[in-house]
């Protein structure tokens, strides 16, 4: 059969959903969820009431985030099965890799598939997002030879997480830019990792596979995973004289600068910059980092060699030095950004539920033809 379409690599332009519930304007850099600015969320709204925004669609009555929120807390605990399946992985294994096999997991002990009952996309919902943040914290853990820590039920979502992580309640400000940062990564539209949910949405498989489809898309360094990079490459540049040869090196052997760059914004990323504020709250705090120095100078160099391109910092080149400050590690990064975005992954899934097509784009066929099958001994490179 011959055809006619055109092929866009990256799919780039490609409409592939109707979807209501976030809005991405690259040109000015705005970017709204469920049509309220991130700015916004990200002063008066909590990570929780977020995700509940995004999963439903409208801001939640008092009691409704409250029985949401409860709900939430009681799922936190994860399986022993499950630790003790998490003991099993290598302690060199990537917490992206244990995340996702964790993930998957958790669809072999809630296997009762029935999608269009509402109670159970709720309690699937709840699970996740519940379970998640447990299964990364356990791993941490677990990879040094420690039992994990149980769920502390007094403490909010990003508060408990932190806690989970480090054995330590947070103090006030670690835990609401914590918060902050999960909101920001919550949801953006039609990315790598989202667009994998959906096409495993669009399958009729049950939820888990859904979120460990996403997560593993999220972990690769052109997506989630350049948070873990940008500190790796601010650590090699190592000073701010150093910043300008490794940008002008990057642009002449065409290497992509980590942290930089967006299909979408052509303007620094808004969550950039919401980050760079908290990234200055919390050096305030607990004191300077001297790799934002090096972060500034980048910025700087990048703007003026690539700016016109429309080159400038993503959601990513900040995040990590937030994280680094809170006393999170390097490669627990992307997991933090999988456990914020479950929530916009859940809203796809929910979305991509209601109006269901299995996705099933098509190719153009480039190989060979009318090839004869050779027996083996007749055949040579
Ligand atoms: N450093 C240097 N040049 C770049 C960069 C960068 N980070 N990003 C894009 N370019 C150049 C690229 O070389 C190309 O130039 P030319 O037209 O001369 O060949 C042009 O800009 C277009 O680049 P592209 O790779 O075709 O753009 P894309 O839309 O396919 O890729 C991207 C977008 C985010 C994958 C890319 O910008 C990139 O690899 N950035 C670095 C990795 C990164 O920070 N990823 C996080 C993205 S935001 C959060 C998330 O999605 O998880």
């Amino acid at each position: 059969m011959t055809t006619t379409c055109e092929y866009k690599p990256g799919l780039d332009g490609i409409t592939a959903a109707y979807s209501g519930i976030s809005s991405v304007n690259g040109k000015e850099g705005l970017l709204e969820y469920r049509g309220i600015p991130i700015e916004e969320l990200a002063e008066k709204s909590h990570f929780l009431e977020t995700a509940y925004l995004l999963i439903w669609g409208y801001l939640p009555q008092a009691d409704d985030l409250e029985a949401f929120e409860a709900e939430v807390r009681e799922h936190r605990r994860i399986k022993y099965r499950i630790r003790d399946m998490m003991k099993c992985f290598p302690e060199s294994g990537h917490p992206m890799d244990a995340l996702q096999t964790s993930a998957a997991a958790l669809g072999l002990f809630y296997s009762r598939r029935v999608l269009d009952d509402p109670s159970y996309i709720r309690a699937a919902v709840v699970r996740l997002l519940a379970k998640i943040p447990t299964m990364v914290a356990a791993f941490q853990l677990l990879r040094h030879g420690n039992d994990s820590i149980q769920p502390r039920d007094d403490l909010s979502y990003a508060a408990n997480f932190l806690y989970m992580l480090t054995e330590k309640e947070p103090d006030e400000l670690s835990a609401r830019v914590f918060d902050v940062c999960l909101m920001l990564h919550a949801e953006h539209g039609m990315n790598a990792s989202t667009f994998s949910a959906r096409v495993t949405a669009s399958t009729l498989t049950d939820p888990y596979a859904v979120i460990a489809s996403a997560v593993g898309t999220l972990a690769g360094p052109l997506h989630g995973g350049a948070n873990e990079e940008v500190l790796a490459m601010l650590e090699r540049i190592g000073s701010v004289e150093n910043v300008r040869p490794f940008v002008e090196e990057c642009i002449a052997k065409k290497s992509k600068i980590m942290g930089f760059g967006h299909r979408v914004y052509k303007v620094k990323d808004p969550r950039a910059k919401i980050l760079q504020k908290l990234a200055e709250q919390v050096f305030e705090k607990f004191g300077a980092d001297r790799y934002y120095e090096i972060a500034l100078e980048m910025e700087k160099v990048v703007a003026e060699k690539l700016g016109q391109k429309g080159i400038h910092p993503n959601v990513d080149f900040y995040s990590g030095l937030v994280y680094r400050k809170l006393g999170i590690p390097q490669d627990l990064f992307t997991p933090i950004f999988a456990i914020a975005r479950t929530a916009g992954w859940l809203a796809h899934w929910r979305e991509q539920l209601g109006e269901n097509r299995i996705y099933r784009p098509t190719q153009i066929y480039v190989g060979k033809r009318n090839q004869p099958y050779l027996p083996l001994e007749e055949r040579s490179l």
